[in-house]
């Protein structure tokens, strides 16, 4: 499948994402992981960006640019790939679409990810995430905790609050979501492929309403 998913910070998008890596293969590519990786190991990227990070705000549309025409063009984006936080702009949306058409690769759906603010606020402050760069797997201290605290089940390495996860920081993300992100809801909207699903309940349910509409394709 060749899916974005869109969604205010907290969403779920890379919980979903992952889950739906397990169906078919396709490979999940969240430019936020990416970014976080290039900060963990001190890259020149790394340097460039950390301040904009740690404080909520966008990297620059190019830098983003020139990580995803390379991405995309990797063997394992043959199978599939779930966009997770990209693209994150409509300059960055426009730039996708004749990207993909130059690749000559078309997107199944663009999953719009719904959820209340109280919600949002609830899960990213309860929200744990492994501190290795090369995992990155997410918890929640109430709806998934990790089977010993602390600790990451699938590579033992401490669970971690994320450097943007303070109430200041997430306030600002938030809007940056609704100023420069939700304009992409009327863009996919316009393209024909969008498909709003309701992210307040279980993953399951989220994942069941994605796998119902692609299955009706
Ligand atoms: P990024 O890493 O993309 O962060 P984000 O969009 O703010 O999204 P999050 O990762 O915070 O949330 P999520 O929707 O993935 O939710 P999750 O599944 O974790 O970006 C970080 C930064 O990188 C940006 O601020 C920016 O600086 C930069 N960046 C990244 N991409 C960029 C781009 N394209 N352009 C420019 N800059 C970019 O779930 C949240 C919590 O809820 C978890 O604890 C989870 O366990 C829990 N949960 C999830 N689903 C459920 C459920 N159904 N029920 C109960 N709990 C649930």
């Amino acid at each position: 499948m060749k899916l974005i998913l869109l969604g205010a910070p907290g969403a779920g998008k890379g919980t979903v994402a992952k889950l739906l890596t397990e169906l078919d293969g396709s490979v999940q590519i969240s430019t936020g992981d990416i970014l976080r990786g290039a900060v963990a190991a001190g890259t020149k990227l790394g340097k460039q960006i950390e301040s904009l990070m740690k404080s909520g705000d966008l990297v620059p549309d190019d830098l983003i640019m020139d990580i995803m025409a390379q991405r995309l063009q990797e063997p394992d984006c043959e199978q599939g790939f779930l966009l997770d936080g990209f693209p994150r702009t409509i300059p960055q949306a426009e730039a996708l679409k004749s990207l993909l058409e130059k690749l000559g690769i078309e997107l199944d759906m663009a999953v719009n990810l719904n959820l209340e603010r109280e919600v949002i606020l609830d899960r990213l402050t309860t929200r744990r995430t492994c501190s290795n760069a090369d995992c990155q797997a997410i918890y929640n201290v109430k709806s998934n905790p990790p089977k010993q605290e602390g600790i990451c089940d699938k590579c033992g390495c401490p669970v971690i609050q994320r450097d943007d996860e303070t109430a200041e920081a997430i306030s600002h993300r938030l809007e940056t979501y609704n100023e420069k992100t939700a304009p992409l809801i009327g863009f996919y909207e316009n393209e024909g492929l969008l498909l709003n699903v309701d992210a307040a309940g279980s993953s399951e349910a989220v994942l069941t309403a994605i796998g119902e509409k692609l299955g009706a394709r």
